[in-house]
């Protein structure tokens, strides 16, 4: 990426109170719009996630949709979604930091392919009903935080316009049906009022510095070091692709995004885009 041409130009801000999807909204205005429109609300009425599922959008978390129009290769665009990720594990890291208490259980940290996650730093500090270890089931040494959406337009190979969404749970309820794969920044830090404003700000801060100054081998290197599935000991994890179950050890991050696994049967495989989960 050369950075001039990387540099994000316009921060116009586009706000509503509420509205069906910023990510829908962002879409329409892409074309017309300049690099760097943020489209932000305080609640979605059909929000969505990856796979078309639904976003759960209550007042008091995070939406918003950034319009990039970035010169670079589209096969190089889930790099994008790596630099908000980053952006946002960064924001979340800064944030805990303000309750030593939580810092030391708890770290941000990331799931390929789009979602930021809170894991326990180590399991000395033994069992917590809201993160079980161990054998207590494969969805549970994580939970979510936030995810992010990335959609593109290419024309005849060209990048029109990226849209890159993102929805964090912040102040927010959790449902009941997702209490044990979600969890929120406010009850991570005891239930304190986290200001949207600062997290929002922080994340395009540093989402900028990636943008901007950060080159892909960087930036993949810091998403893999970043990552649950390469951490030390990293456990087997399991792949759902196009209605098929792979298992193996993730074993590298390709330089356009893909996700490497050395499957149990001993053969490599590259992954784009599918639903993993951790043993
Ligand atoms: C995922 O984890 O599947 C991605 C979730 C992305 C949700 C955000 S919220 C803001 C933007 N608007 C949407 O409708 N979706 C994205």
């Amino acid at each position: 990426m050369k950075r001039e041409l990387t540099r994000i130009e316009n921060k116009k801000i586009i706000y509503f109170k509420s509205i069906a999807s910023t990510q829908e909204y962002a879409k329409k205005i892409a074309g017309k719009s300049s690099s760097g429109t943020v489209v932000v609300a305080e609640k979605q009425t059909k929000g969505r996630g990856r796979f078309e599922r639904e976003w759960y959008s209550q007042r008091g978390g995070l939406f918003f949709s950034v319009i990039l129009k970035p010169q670079v290769e589209p096969r190089k665009i889930p790099v994008l979604t790596y630099k908000m990720a980053l952006a946002v594990m960064d924001t979340i890291r800064k944030v805990l930091a303000q309750y030593p208490g939580q810092n030391k259980v708890y770290t941000a940290a990331l799931k390929w392919p789009n979602d930021v996650v809170m894991v326990k730093r180590s399991r000395r500090f033994g069992r917590d009903p809201d993160f079980p270890s161990g054998n207590e089931g494969r969805e549970t040494k994580y939970k979510k935080i936030g995810g992010i959406l990335t959609e593109s337009s290419i024309n005849k190979n060209k990048v029109d316009w990226v849209i890159v969404g993102v929805g964090i749970n912040i102040n927010n309820k959790i449902p009941v049906s997702l209490k044990n794969t979600a969890v929120s920044l406010r009850k991570i830090t005891f239930d304190n009022n986290i200001s949207l404003t600062g997290v929002f700000n922080t994340i395009m801060a540093n989402f900028e510095k990636y943008y901007t100054d950060f080159p892909d081998t960087k930036t993949l290197a810091e998403y893999k070091k970043n990552s649950i599935f390469f951490r030390a000991g990293a456990e087997k994890i399991a792949i759902d692709f196009g209605g098929n179950e792979y298992t193996g050890r993730a074993s590298g991050i390709t330089d356009d995004g893909g996700l490497e696994i050395m499957l149990s049967g001993g053969i490599k495989k590259i992954f784009y885009a599918g639903d993993v989960v951790l043993y």
